[in-house]
């Protein structure tokens, strides 16, 4: 019998959160970002769920491209990162795939290649990691079209680095040296807004927004967690009570006997821990959820167990189901107690935990 650790997940969630996407996006259109296996929920499982309704995907690199073809979805799908070899360039033209260029390297590599892709130029307008400075583009553009590539420019994307905090006006700023960098080309496709973006007051959305984080349920913002911005948790972590016992006062459980007991407490052991994702950083007071009640996690987190104190929750017993984070406790909530963010704990999920694929948005109790 396998372990009843599974991260089970929720395509109506993941459904409803892509409609809230488009509806905040107003007229631009919403390509969904699935990169690093669709935020740990299963690459091809998320894009066959969406593909009824997204237009196009995003994802970070070629392999992640190739799986949602594996998965029979022969949607577009743009590659963030472009490409990383010279090789890449026929293979991106062959399946259809958009790439993202933001060096110069790459563009020598499509003048060494007999069919290139669709394009989109990287614009750096502040977070600095990747893209050409705005006053480059209309030089990289005149070496594309003295190629023959003008056609196969797609348009031209930014990344924001601070739309996260709404107080920021940051993201102000590059939406302006954004506008601004490519008001020359007016005919061309446009795009910036990752999911927090979606939740800033009067931000311009241009052609394509590009959510990630909260197609899956999590807070894209500082201050919020995911219901409060109407988002379903699309992943609940759960696993069994597989221990239960009476620690007396002054009896520690875990490694470095952290957490020590002041009375009578009862407490449980879960089958998970970091081996499964779970992070270690997680401390006493972290929430999980058990037989209709909150609960806390005390002591430390080992590789494949973790303790909870069951004193909120005195009809939880062996082989009762624990959430870990899902419907009745935030993933933003669990990532905060562990000085992490959502994004981190959803890619974190260890392949040792099963992904069960499933319907499920009725209302908690
Ligand atoms: C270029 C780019 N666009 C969009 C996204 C989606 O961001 P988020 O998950 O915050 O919505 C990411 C994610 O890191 C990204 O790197």
């Amino acid at each position: 019998m396998p372990r009843k650790t599974l991260a089970r997940i929720d395509t109506e969630a993941l459904r409803h959160n892509y409609r809230l996407a488009c509806r905040l996006a107003g007229q631009a259109r919403v390509m969904a970002v699935i990169k690093a296996d669709g935020y740990g929920h299963g690459i091809g499982e998320v894009a066959t769920a969406l593909a009824d309704e997204a237009p196009k995907f995003a994802v970070a690199c070629l392999e992640e491209a190739l799986a949602i073809r594996e998965a029979g979805v022969n949607h577009p799908v743009v590659l963030l990162q472009g490409m990383h070899c010279a090789d890449d360039v026929g293979i991106c033209a062959r399946e259809g795939f958009e790439v993202v260029l933001h060096s110069d390297y790459q563009l020598d590599w499509l003048a060494q290649c007999e069919q290139v892709p669709a394009l989109w130029l990287k614009v750096n307008t502040g977070m600095n990691r990747l893209g050409f400075p705005p006053g480059m583009l209309g030089s990289i553009m005149a070496r594309l079209g003295s190629r023959g590539l003008a056609q196969k420019v797609t348009g031209f994307v930014t990344h924001f680095a601070c739309a996260d905090d709404a107080a920021s006006g940051f993201t102000d700023e590059q939406t302006r040296r954004f506008a601004e960098a490519v008001v020359d080309w007016p005919l061309l496709e446009k795009s910036a807004a990752n999911s927090a973006a979606h939740f800033l007051p009067g931000q311009p959305m241009f052609d394509w927004s590009r959510p990630g984080i909260m197609l899956y349920g999590a807070s894209p913002m500082l201050e919020k967690t995911g219901p409060q911005l109407g988002l379903k948790p699309v992943m609940s972590l759960e696993a069994p009570l597989t221990a239960v016992r009476t620690l007396r006062p002054g009896e520690a459980v875990g490694y470095g006997c952290s957490w020590i007991a002041e009375q009578d407490t009862r407490m449980g052991i879960v089958a998970i821990g970091y081996g499964d994702g779970y992070p270690r950083h997680a401390g006493t007071d972290t929430p999980a959820w058990v037989a209709g009640n909150r609960i806390r996690l005390i002591g430390r987190v080992s590789m494949d167990m973790l303790a909870v104190d069951l004193t909120n929750a005195p009809a939880a017993s062996e082989g009762d189901t624990v959430e870990l984070w899902g419907r009745h406790v935030s993933v933003d909530e669990v990532a905060r107690h562990a000085g992490t963010i959502a994004y981190e704990l959803l890619t974190g999920v260890t392949a040792r935990v099963p992904r069960l694929y499933g319907n499920d948005s009725d209302p908690v109790e």
